[in-house]
């Protein structure tokens, strides 16, 4: 099945599929060369997370702000979806699959996975400082200067520390219709989104990818301490086997 093209005739069979749920942190595509937040002495890419990621830090220092998210989609350019995103594009044969993700690159996307819900926002969408319903997709510098049909300054659409995310309701009902829930690479540190874990149903497998898990092998999560490549492969034996 063409995966990327599948969506129509994926929707006929959902009724019979089972419905996995995929909730993705920075360490999905860590090995696509994009570094996590945490693992640095608290510092993202050399930098204070509160002074580039905040509405504080924007107002205090907008041009520091920019450049530092035009540095990250420059990057983007750079990395390609490693074989854990693949993985998940391709579960979409067998399953009904819905990523939920902390991440701001495209990589699910590029991978193949045609049903993804950014919690925090995409690097390559825009949206004017005046209306934050004014979205639009922007692959190239934002610079100062650079405004809405309105003449308001443009800003990553990017969920800063302090910032609604208004996706997370989206989320929830997502979680709750789900038969099957995969968390990879988060430290589960960030909320609303690490409470996403709650909201599954009593009998709704969990497993928990991450070298350095955050929860333990307790319960019903079931923790595959290692890498997304590593610990999908081991995940889609699972999976085939039961
Ligand atoms: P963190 O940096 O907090 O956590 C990254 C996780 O990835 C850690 O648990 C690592 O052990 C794990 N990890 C590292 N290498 C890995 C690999 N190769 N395979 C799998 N896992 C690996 O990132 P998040 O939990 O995503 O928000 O952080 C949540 C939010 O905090 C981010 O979305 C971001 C940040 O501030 C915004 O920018 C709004």
């Amino acid at each position: 099945m063409n995966i990327k093209n599948g969506r129509k005739n994926l929707d006929k069979s959902f009724a019979k599929m089972k419905h996995i749920v995929v909730l993705t942190g920075a360490g999905m595509s860590a090995e696509s060369g994009v570094k996590t937040f945490r693992d640095h002495d608290g510092l993202w890419e050399g930098h204070d997370v509160m002074k580039v990621a905040s509405p504080k830090g924007f107002a205090n220092n907008p041009e520091l702000v920019l450049d530092f998210y035009n540095q990250r989609r420059r990057q983007l350019k750079t990395v390609e979806p490693n074989q854990a995103h693949k993985d998940l594009a391709a579960l979409e044969v067998d399953y009904k699959v819905t990523i939920v993700t902390q991440n701001v690159d495209d990589l699910h996307e590029r991978a193949g996975s045609s049903d993804v819900v950014h919690l925090h926002g995409e690097l390559l969408k825009i949206r004017s400082t005046g209306n934050y319903n004014d979205i639009q997709v922007w692959t190239e510098d934002i610079n100062l200067g650079d405004t809405c049909k309105k003449g308001y300054q443009l800003r990553p659409h990017i969920v800063w520390f302090g910032e609604d995310v208004p996706m997370i309701e989206t989320a929830v009902k997502i979680c709750y219709a789900a038969d099957i829930l995969i968390i990879i690479g988060t430290s589960m540190q960030v909320y609303p989104a690490a409470s996403l874990i709650n909201y599954v149903q009593p009998d709704t497998t969990i497993f928990y990818i991450d070298p350095k898990p955050a929860i333990s092998n307790a319960g019903k999560v079931n923790v595959i301490a290692k890498s997304a490549t590593e610990g999908m492969k081991e995940l889609i034996s699972i999976l085939k086997t039961s």
